[in-house]
């Protein structure tokens, strides 16, 4: 009797809650949770959370990275990817384009902390990359170019030790992808995609670093490897990204999505895709997890997403003076040290009302 009353309740559930999508959520929120609400399934991602040989504890920096970068990059504008669980869980149910960059810098995060440790040789399963860079299966190599060379003449070749980019990429594929490869739901195609797109930023914009050899420096040989871009670069290509995301609709095949409107272009790859319109984030609701500006610091000088106006949603705002301290009176002492007073200062911010 029991798996058909299991069955029964999940027919019930299905259609009303998207109770899996707050599961999806989970990675983010807590690495570890995939891993106990996957426990009885089989395949890589088990293998991932059954392994202890670190490469959970990598997956984990991962989002942590990816979760301070959404952090530096959206510190100036309303929603400020704060790492409130509440918020998240929410902005993470919805499919908007914050939900978008979210999914897309955790899949980056992943990426770039497994293959960091790869190339820092802490983990077993992996160690850097030696050689040419690898061929695709489709026999492409990865996007890189040589810098241009300052000795026509001069030779080089590949040698020293490169990012592992190709077992990044992979296991970030197995651990936050592998759960949903089954579904064709619009939300899922579209978390899927920007997934994707994270991974992209690394990948396409991976660089060249080369060493010189030779009497005197004269750099007669040089040998090459390639390595990931800082993951600064990678949040700056993925808030551009967001900037130009573009939504889009279930196509009428049920298995693909095409743009909202017919105007617009197709997305690439390496967009951001969402299917839901974003709050504007000015008071608090938590139903979509906007926490307001109430509070936030906002800056009168600026033209930008921090300006009062903004930031405030035009509510106005309220002048507070607050002390801060300062090195002042500072002397250079003979010989070689620089000694300076404390000082208070007062400045003054404002806040949004
Ligand atoms: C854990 O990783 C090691 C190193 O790659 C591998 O040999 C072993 O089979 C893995 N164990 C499991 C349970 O997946
Ligand atoms: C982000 O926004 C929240 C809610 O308005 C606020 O409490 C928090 O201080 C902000 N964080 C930063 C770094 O400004
Ligand atoms: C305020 O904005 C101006 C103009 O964009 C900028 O120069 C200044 O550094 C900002 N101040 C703060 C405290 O962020």
């Amino acid at each position: 009797m029991r798996p058909v009353v299991i069955a029964a309740c999940l027919l019930l559930l299905a259609p009303i809650t998207d109770s899996w999508w707050a599961s999806g959520s989970a990675v983010i929120l807590d690495p570890r949770m995939v891993c106990k609400k996957n426990r009885r399934t089989r395949g890589r991602l088990a293998q991932i959370c059954r392994n202890e040989t670190g490469l959970l504890k990598e997956i984990i920096r991962g989002v942590t990275l990816g979760a301070t970068e959404c952090a530096h990059q959206f510190r100036t504008r309303r929603w400020n990817c704060t790492t409130q669980r509440r918020s998240m869980r929410k902005i993470l149910m919805r499919d908007t384009r914050e939900t978008g960059f979210v999914n897309a810098i955790t899949a980056a995060g992943v990426t770039y902390a497994i293959t960091r440790a790869c190339t820092a040789g802490s983990l077993l399963e992996c160690s850097c990359e030696k050689g040419a860079p690898p061929k695709s299966r489709r026999g492409k190599v990865l996007p890189i170019t040589l810098p241009p060379s300052t000795v026509p003449t001069e030779r080089w070749q590949w040698g020293g030790c490169s990012d592992n980019v190709r077992f990044g990429l992979r296991k970030s594929r197995e651990f936050m992808d592998s759960r949903y490869r089954k579904r064709s739901d619009i939300k899922t195609m579209i978390k899927l995609h920007n997934h994707n797109a994270g991974r992209l930023a690394i990948k396409n914009n991976m660089r060249i670093e080369c060493k010189c050899h030779g009497v005197s420096g004269s750099c007669m040989l040089r040998t090459c490897w390639w390595r990931m871009p800082t993951f600064r670069e990678v949040g700056d290509k993925l808030r551009d990204r967001f900037e130009g995301a573009a939504k889009v609709i279930a196509s009428n095949d049920g298995g693909s999505f095409m743009p909202e409107s017919p105007s617009i272009k197709r997305p690439g790859k390496r967009d951001i895709i969402y299917s839901e319109e974003s709050p504007d984030f000015c008071t608090p609701n938590m139903k979509t997890g906007s926490l307001g500006t109430e509070g936030r610091q906002c800056n009168v000088s600026s033209a930008g997403t921090d300006s009062c106006d903004q930031l405030c949603c035009r509510r106005g705002y309220k002048h507070t003076t607050v002390k801060e301290t300062e090195n002042c009176n500072c002397q250079f002492k003979w010989c070689c040290e620089v000694i300076c007073d404390t000082c208070y200062v007062k400045r003054d911010i404002q806040k949004c009302l």
